[in-house]
């Protein structure tokens, strides 16, 4: 286990025992499937930033443990909905849920989960928390249909890239950072701080993702690699590679993503390395992370804060 998971291992039990309490439901296949992807676990890192962030800003209630498997329900109905439109078959080393049961009950069943967080949320009782959430579930949706309008468009600019992992992927760490501020009753600069360390924490995370879709190993990382490419997806390392490398090269690629044809992924890999986009997109990670670090800097040290620095230098050196 990880410094940053150790840490808060007593307030995840109360986090997971909540998880599995709140994903019941009297239809069976609603909680088969909740049920078959929230066991194989993942990371974890959205409920445990609520964690970190709540108890480095001393909060002393225990409602940071419904908030934390709210953040968990949203991430897990993106998921859902996400491997549907990516047409991906494997997530944390099992089929996905759409390979399993088909796309209809895995799209219903990540509503199921969207509007579970939402009623969750309704018990926490907090007006501002709420326009967090609504807001960074609205965006996150936004951001998925920016994604699949750029698809198989080679001309994608990367100020067009950033906006889409923005709203896709950092909007719910934000949220999970601001949201966790909130209820910690801190002023708004903090608030705004937490918030901004969830931005590019964030982005860094989906950048280095987007590294992992052609580097990765499938078995650590427990999803397929090359599905980006099979998607016709101009994630930075395309974008950075076709503007940096022979017009003949550059074909190889921008053919790829105008046909989502994965056939010269061999080739692809070998560019995005030599052109230097590999190394282009992990430096742009790390600048977030110095960035997220740099927002903790009126944070009281503690062993949270430690442990928000350390999962900021993870997010870039991950393998999983
Ligand atoms: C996957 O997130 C979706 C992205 C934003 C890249 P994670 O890599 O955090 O997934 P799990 O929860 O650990 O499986
Ligand atoms: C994840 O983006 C974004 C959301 C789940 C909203 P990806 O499509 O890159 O995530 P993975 O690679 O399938 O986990
Ligand atoms: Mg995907
Ligand atoms: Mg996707
Ligand atoms: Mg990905």
């Amino acid at each position: 286990m990880q410094f940053f998971h150790k840490i808060v291992a007593d307030d995840f039990d109360s986090v997971n025992r909540l998880i599995l309490d709140q994903i019941h439901s009297n239809v069976n296949l609603v909680e088969d499937i909740g049920n078959y992807l929230i066991e194989a676990g993942g990371k974890r890192l959205r409920p445990l930033l609520v964690l970190l962030v709540a108890n480095a800003l001393n909060y002393t209630g225990n409602k940071h443990y419904d908030l934390a498997a709210i953040i968990e329900f949203i991430h897990s109905a993106t998921l859902l909905h996400d491997d549907v439109v990516d047409t991906s078959d494997l997530r944390r080393g099992r089929l996905t849920a759409n390979a399993k049961w088909g796309n209809a009950p895995s799209v219903l069943v990540g509503d199921f989960l969207y509007s579970r967080a939402f009623q969750m949320m309704v018990a926490i009782g907090n007006m501002d928390i709420m326009k967090v959430m609504s807001d960074t579930t609205n965006l996150i949706s936004e951001g998925e249909v920016q994604q699949l309008i750029n698809a198989k468009n080679p001309n994608i600019s990367e100020a067009s890239y950033y906006e889409v992992i923005h709203k896709k992927t950092a909007v719910l760490f934000e949220g999970a950072c601001e949201a966790a501020a909130i209820l910690s009753q801190s002023e708004k600069p903090m608030q705004q701080q937490m918030q901004k360390y969830g931005y590019h924490l964030g982005l860094a995370f989906q950048l280095v993702d987007d590294v992992l879709d052609y580097t990765g190993s499938i078995e650590e990382l427990g999803k397929n690699v090359g599905d980006d490419l099979s998607e016709g997806k101009p994630t930075l390392p395309l974008i950075y590679a076709m503007n940096n490398s022979s017009p003949e090269d550059t074909e190889v690629i921008t053919h790829s993503i105008r046909h989502a044809d994965n056939s010269h992924i061999t080739k692809i890999i070998d560019i995005i390395h030599t052109s230097g986009a590999l190394d282009y997109t992990q430096s742009v990670a790390k600048d977030h992370t110095i960035k997220a670090i740099k927002q903790l800097y009126s944070l009281q040290d503690s062993v949270y804060k430690e442990a928000m620095i350390n999962l900021a230098e993870f997010s870039i050196s991950r393998s999983t």
